[in-house]
């Protein structure tokens, strides 16, 4: 055991590969060097407010500020006193450049439609509807639900809100009726905007339906806007449903944006805690945008000409922050995709990226696994030739799938930024910059400018070099959440009590002698074996590590002797394994690790549990392992199906 502290989380994970950033690359991006970047580091830290207060001159502000940053943990303030309009910010201000005619939005749908929005045609569809918006009732602070599939009207939606300063919640349009009812209570919407389906995998995703069905539940909603996508027959009641499209053939292009307060609310998005009912994570407006803003120029190193696809769904923050506001707020062209990276085949993602030339990919370390799984001879079929930078966020990313990654996708051409960051952050809080940082897989490696991280113990000790504890950020930044919708209690509670004085972002992880940061997974997912700490993550990528193994999923079960055993369900790259593989992988896991991490079980699995965004539902594993008839709260489960295969895994 360790002997630094009770809690400490012990790290077994070797990985010694380091990749500097290429010349050519580090020659030409937004951030040169690593001085560069630690002066700007230094002064951000040790000077808040005159880092932050200069880079805030890169918005348009309809009255400066007063003071950059008010009060401390859990209650601040920044930009007190300034005025602006986010949507303005992200739209209006670039119609005075050439950028005009730009290409603000490349839509590609999944039938293989395609739209392209320039600049000005944002702006005049993002004016209409907020007209359509004003005209229906909706006011300034007032709550819009926005239940859309990726098509453009979901940003303009988005925009149209920030517009006429009304606060939007979009839910993913994955979720159930039941969820939207939920949110729609919680943040007592007046309007939800929707629309008659979306395409997914050839099927229609009937969201009007769910809409319907949510209504009988959600007294606060008086009025539903539909898109016309898919022809879909819907129900349409009078003096309630309206058609997008005819609403806005008489809407005027002329609409001033709101002024609005810095700290005034720009949205809420729904976030699952792993009990409870969804948390309301509430976004305000100078902040949330400078944030998103400085990391999407930093971290995706844009430039003017560059064509950028985040892979994301609008319905979560990723989306929200680097398909929408960062990107736009930029000038920058944002590519949005309405369908499945499978869909009609496993190339789709491969093919979007020749046609349009993209030259910044970010996608999530779930995509990438199931990239691995459908195998090589996928992108192999595609001039990916344009790629210059590729990203990844959601999950710690296992060493090996990153080598995948490297290798097979950006031809050990491209760097990798390997971002972390929550929805409760806002943006991207630790990240290598492209040009600057060496990058180690598996490593989220340094903290960005403003942003003042640490791993600690339970106490809100400093650990040493290579000591996994808990993860915290020691500062306020500019785009942190301000509070729960309604329930602030909540807030303070679960980010600024667990260690005092501090942002608690609830997952492990160590910092290694060269000052990067590894994260270890959620710390509710820790195992504990025999009084060891082990992190999940690095089991599993040990795993993965396996030519076999296409993904992992570690999590502990009651042990009598060592109090918790390991667990490891495993999904191969293809046939189903037995227990000569199972052996091997014991051994495997044994020698990269050792003895004190050799699996007690290895089940094989077709799929793993997995949330609507992709991440391994670690929780309901445990109780499958645990042999637990009645598994927790499945709401947030993507496909039922898998866990009644899991049930009949065993060893
Ligand atoms: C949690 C936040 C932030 C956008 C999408 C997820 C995990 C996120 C990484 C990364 C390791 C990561 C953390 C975090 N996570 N990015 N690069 N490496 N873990 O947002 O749904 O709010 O989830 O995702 O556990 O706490 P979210």
């Amino acid at each position: 055991m360790a002997d630094h502290a009770a809690d400490a989380i012990e790290n077994v994970l070797h990985e010694s590969r380091v990749f500097p950033p290429p010349a050519d690359f580090a020659a030409r991006a937004n951030v040169r060097s690593l001085d560069e970047y630690e002066q700007m580091w230094q002064r951000a830290k040790d000077d808040p407010e005159g880092f932050w207060g200069e880079l805030a001159a890169k918005l348009d502000w309809f009255q400066p500020f007063e003071k950059v940053l008010s009060g401390g943990f859990p209650d601040v303030k920044w930009f007190e006193g300034g005025k602006l309009n986010a949507c303005y910010n992200c739209v209006d201000r670039h119609l005075s450049t050439w950028r005009k005619n730009k290409a603000a939005i490349i839509w590609e749908g999944e039938p293989g439609d395609s739209r392209v929005l320039r600049y000005q045609d944002l702006h005049r569809e993002v004016c209409k509807f907020a007209n359509v918006l004003k005209e229906l009732g909706v006011g300034k602070g007032d709550r819009v639900t926005i239940y859309m599939p990726m098509i453009p009207e979901l940003a303009i939606a988005v925009l149209a809100c920030a517009r006429i300063g009304a606060v939007h919640s979009v839910v993913f349009g994955g979720f159930s009726a039941d969820a939207v009812a939920e949110r729609n209570n919680d943040a007592q919407s007046k309007l939800i905007i929707t629309a008659d389906a979306g395409w997914r995998r050839g099927k229609e995703v009937p969201l009007k339906d769910a809409v319907d069905e949510s209504l009988e539940k959600s007294p606060t909603v008086e009025k539903v806007i539909v898109v016309e996508r898919t022809g879909r027959d819907v129900q349409m009641v009078q003096d309630r449903d309206y058609w997008w499209h005819e609403l806005m053939e008489h809407a005027s292009a002329e609409c001033e944006p709101e002024v609005m307060d810095a700290e005034d609310p720009l949205f809420i998005l729904y976030t699952s805690g792993s009990t409870g009912h969804p948390k309301g994570v509430l976004h305000t407006t100078a902040g949330y945008l400078l944030g998103t803003m400085m990391t999407s120029y930093w971290v995706f190193d844009l430039k003017d000409d560059d064509t950028y696809w985040c892979t994301a769904d609008i319905g979560w923050i990723t989306g929200h922050s680097y398909i929408v506001y960062g990107p736009l707020a930029n000038g920058a062209t944002t590519l949005m995709y309405e369908g499945a990276p499978n869909w009609p085949h496993e190339g789709r993602f491969w093919e979007i990226v020749e046609k349009y030339r993209v030259n910044i990919f970010y996608t999530a370390p779930t995509a990438i696994r199931a990239f691995i799984k459908w195998g090589e001879e996928w992108p192999e079929r595609y001039d990916l030739s344009s790629l210059r930078l590729l990203g990844t966020v959601g999950e710690p990313i296992n060493p090996e799938a990153w080598m995948w990654y490297h290798r097979v996708i950006g031809k050990e051409r491209c760097p990798i930024v390997d971002t972390w960051w929550q929805t409760e952050t806002g943006a991207i809080m630790i990240s290598p910059l492209p040009g600057v940082t060496p990058t180690k897989p598996g490593s989220c490696t340094r903290p960005l400018p403003g942003v003042v991280p640490d791993v600690v113990s339970k106490e809100g000790t400093s650990l040493p070099a290579n000591a996994g504890g808990y993860l915290v950020i020691r500062q306020p930044w500019p785009s942190m959440l301000r509070t729960l919708y309604g329930d602030h209690e909540r807030f303070v509670k679960t980010y600024f009590s667990e260690v005092p004085g501090m942002y608690f972002a609830g997952d492990g992880a160590r910092r290694d002698e060269d000052g990067y940061f590894w994260i270890m997974g959620r710390v509710d997912d820790v195992l504990n074996v025999s009084g060891h700490r082990l992190s999940t993550m690095e089991i599993e990528s040990a795993l993965v590590s396996h030519p076999a193994v296409a993904e992992a999923a570690v999590v502990g079960f009651p042990h009598e002797i060592k109090g918790e055993g390991i667990c490891c369900f495993v999904v191969l790259k293809e046939g189903e394994g037995g227990d000569e593989l199972r052996q091997q992988l014991k051994e495997h896991v044994r020698k990269q690790i050792g003895a004190i991490a050799t699996p007690d079980q290895i089940r094989f699995a077709v799929a793993l549990p997995k949330t609507r965004s992709g991440k391994i539902m670690r929780r309901l594993l445990r109780d499958i392992a645990a042999g637990r008839e009645q598994v927790g709260d499945t709401t947030t489960l993507e496909d039922y199906s898998v866990l009644a295969k899991l049930r009949e895994s065993s060893e």
